[in-house]
């Protein structure tokens, strides 16, 4: 088996425990030491002759969606011996939406290269990469890329869904609208109260289709996981035979040395990205598959991809495009009957982790007569796919608007900008009352890029102004340089880039300007003077770097991150061209 060069050359390498070994100048040595270490664990000489899958271990006491892993890690362990290897699972950092300071991107990267770098450090022949919280998948995947080991993913799975009152919740799509309704006074504080203990009733991933959910799918249809991988609840026997399943098949990997980037081609990249326009998927997808796809060489075209929200329709009904969850996506089928529904538009010779194609995933997948979920492309929640690329003078390099979550009237819109210079100078005067503005403007926040926040928090719903939304104004447009989650709903353009803080143009953008939303046209326009704008880009000076950039992560994290359209990777993460 190849693998495991840092500098892309074909090394022949040994495989299992005397893989990568400690550098005493002594192969033979290392091998012994390494033998009478793990020996104290009490493993046979048999079991330590067998292929080795290393699984990782994201579990931690503030990861609620990670809370089923060491059931998961048990199941796969089971498959890996009854398969014939040999099992070790090791810890990685593990990343929550709400445990995350300043915010889970920024955080990212840090389990990107925790994970690639513990893989390659430690024996194995192939890697089962159990995660499932928003940033945790996309982390996984750029590390193991990055990596010639074989690798397979498993999602911890959706939760199960919640009620209240007799209405079905699930987080986040609900948390954000229940919010919305106590800010407005319709809901009051005992009742949110009560409200948050049933939003998330058990363990698992958020199981509307946001960002976990769309990773998931996305992973499943570029044949990344096992059919079904995606969509099983968290806590459902299916999910625990599905790591079973997983175990078995990284034996198999292991055995076969199928590398991740034989896998994750071209094709299979166009066949995630038709799934995520299918699914009504998150924004943030986008920024993780392109940081994936980075990690490989592999550029995304933002047009190619635009065209295809033009030829795919939103065909899942979920929230929050739709209206159903994960749980109900599953049963209806999941991603294999929605991809034998898109079957046309995809590339189905596109190979999988289990050794098969697409075509053989389509084959196989469920028809349930008379179910909702899934639509059929003569019949589709929206026409046009979930997701727009937008340019214009504020986003000479992209923006993204999430068509099937935004209200149809305010799709082409004009208004008057009324500008938050950051996310503290937002919290600090949008339900001020006295804050000049009205149903029409447009809200724009800025400085809340990868660079400028720093980590691009999920800032860009912006809320309703509390004087506004009192009136029932529920949604305006919105225009930032940040990300939004994606159970977040709303006209609402993300992604501006460059950003504001390394001199993108919504820096210029002063309260009062017009700006102008052509989502048809794919346009997204500050409506002022180039003679203005070069004034006002004179006086430009960047934002000052937050306490304690000078050291550690911090300033590898702003010296190295790049803008939304790469991902927003690390510089020095990607390979070198040519
Ligand atoms: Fe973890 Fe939503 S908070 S998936």
């Amino acid at each position: 088996m190849e693998g495991g060069s840092r500098h892309g050359k074909a090394t022949k390498m040994a495989s299992g425990l005397r893989k990568g070994l400690t550098s005493y100048g002594d192969a033979g040595f290392s091998l012994f030491l390494r033998k009478a270490f793990i020996k104290a664990m009490g493993f046979s000489d048999d079991a330590l002759d067998r292929p080795i899958v290393g699984i990782t271990d994201t579990y931690s006491d503030f990861n609620p969606c990670h809370g089923n892993v060491p059931d998961l890690i048990a199941a796969a362990k089971r498959g890996v011996m009854l398969a014939g290897g040999l099992p070790m699972a090791f810890p990685t950092i593990s990343v929550h939406e709400s445990f995350s300071h300043p915010t889970s991107m920024f955080l990212r990267n840090l389990m990107a290269l925790d994970t690639e770098e513990m893989i390659r450090a430690q024996p194995m022949d192939s890697v089962l990469l159990i995660g499932g919280c928003d940033k945790t998948l996309p982390a996984q995947i750029m590390g193991a890329a990055s990596t010639e080991i074989p690798a397979i993913v498993l999602p911890t799975g959706p939760m199960l869904v919640g009620h209240h009152k007799g209405e079905v919740l699930g987080a986040c799509t609900d948390c954000r609208r229940l919010w919305a309704k106590h800010r407005a006074g319709e809901i009051d504080a005992a009742e949110i109260e009560e409200i948050s203990g049933r939003l998330a009733p058990t363990k698992g991933t958020c199981m509307v289709m946001g960002t976990a959910s769309t990773v998931a799918c996305m992973v499943e249809a570029i044949g990344l996981a096992l059919p079904g991988a995606a969509t099983a609840p968290a806590t459902h026997a299916d999910r625990v035979r599905l790591a079973e399943l997983s175990g078995r098949a990284a034996v198999r990997l292991a055995r076969d040395g199928t590398k991740p980037r034989e896998i994750l081609t071209q094709a299979a990249f166009r066949n995630a990205f038709t799934v995520l326009q299918a699914i009504g998927g998150s924004t943030n997808a986008l920024i993780h598959f392109t940081a994936i796809a980075g990690r490989l060489g592999i550029d995304v075209d933002l047009e190619s991809f635009d065209l295809l929200g033009r030829e795919v329709p939103v065909l899942v009904d979920l929230k929050p495009s739709g209206q159903h969850y994960m749980e109900h996506f599953h049963w209806a089928g999941g991603v294999p009957a929605l991809l034998a529904e898109l079957a046309p538009l995809l590339d189905l010779t596109a190979r999988t982790v289990a050794g098969d194609t697409l075509a053989d995933v389509i084959a196989r997948a469920e028809r349930v007569p008379g179910q909702g979920v899934i639509r059929t492309r003569a019949a589709p929640i929206h026409v046009g796919g979930g997701l727009a690329v937008l340019r214009g003078s504020l986003a000479p390099r992209g923006a993204l608007l999430k068509r099937s979550a935004a209200t149809q009237a305010l799709l082409q819109h004009e208004g008057r900008a009324v500008v938050f210079d950051n996310t503290a100078d937002m919290a600090a005067r949008i339900d001020d009352d006295s804050l000049d503005v009205m149903a029409e403007d447009v809200l724009v926040l800025r400085n809340a890029g990868p660079v400028g926040a720093p980590g691009m928090p999920e800032a860009g719903y912006l809320p309703i102004p509390r004087k506004l939304a009192r009136t029932g104004v529920k949604d305006m447009v919105r225009l930032s340089d940040a990300r939004m989650s994606g159970t977040a709903f709303g006209t609402i353009v993300l992604h501006a880039t460059p950003e504001a803080a390394v001199g993108g143009p919504l820096a210029l953008v002063q309260t009062g300007d017009r700006i102008r939303l052509d989502a048809e046209g794919r346009r997204i326009d500050l409506l002022v003077e180039d003679g203005v704008l070069a004034a006002r880009r004179a006086a430009w000076r960047p934002p000052e770097r937050p306490a304690g950039a000078a050291r550690g992560y911090l300033k590898l994290f702003l010296d190295q991150v790049l803008q939304a359209d790469e991902g927003c990777d690390f510089a020095f993460c990607k390979p070198p061209r040519g």
